[in-house]
């Protein structure tokens, strides 16, 4: 696990860090099927705040799925009301807060969670994000036709945006409650 301070530089006091940050919302980011909404609700559970997921507050604010939205309204449509939710999200009280993986596309949505949370970066390789979406229906940008090239292309293409996060963490061959464990230990102790 490697952290960063905003800015990107290494941080070398992580328990200064974690004491003077403890009361910010830790927001989880990453690309599709990193984990982000699992590990969070167990997060939630070790850490005693509630959970949130911008996808599911963005589906229940729309009484529809997000791929519905996606088909009926657009992204730039749903875009919009992903920003809107982070910002309501993150001057509320603190949570775990779990976004969908095209929310730092956005530099005001990084400005904002960078200044405002401890941004937690999932990060897995591309074999297990395939194996992990394979045959899903729920992700409009990945259609079924094509599915693995527009991934890699997606893949390639976001490998940068969730750089900034105060700390990353590698996913594969952890289980779920591991690696909660390990983001609640390493923001928590002192
Ligand atoms: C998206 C990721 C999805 C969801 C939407 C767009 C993206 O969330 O927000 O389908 O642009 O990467 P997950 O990261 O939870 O799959």
């Amino acid at each position: 696990m490697s952290e960063r301070l905003p800015g990107g530089n290494k941080m070398h006091d992580n328990k200064k860090y974690s004491r003077l940050h403890l009361e910010r919302t830790i927001v989880l980011i990453g690309f599709m099927g990193t984990g982000k909404t699992t590990i969070g609700r167990l997060l939630s559970d070790i850490s005693n705040l509630p959970f949130y997921d911008t996808d599911e507050l963005i589906e229940h604010h729309e009484g529809i799925p997000i791929s519905d939205i996606f088909q009926q309204k657009g992204e730039s449509y749903f875009r919009a009301l992903e920003k809107d939710i982070l910002k309501d999200a993150l001057d509320d009280k603190q949570k775990v807060l779990a976004t969908g993986g095209g929310i730092t596309k956005d530099p005001v949505n990084v400005k904002l969670i960078k200044s405002k949370s401890i941004a937690v970066a999932l990060h897995s390789d591309l074999e297990t994000i395939i194996k992990r979406l394979e045959g899903t229906s729920k992700r409009p940008l990945l259609p079924k036709q094509g599915f693995e090239k527009k991934l890699k292309k997606l893949y390639n293409e976001r490998a940068q945006l969730y750089d900034f996060a105060h700390l990353t963490v590698q996913t594969q061959n952890k289980t779920a409650l591991e690696i909660a464990t390990e983001i609640y230990k390493s923001i928590t102790e002192k």
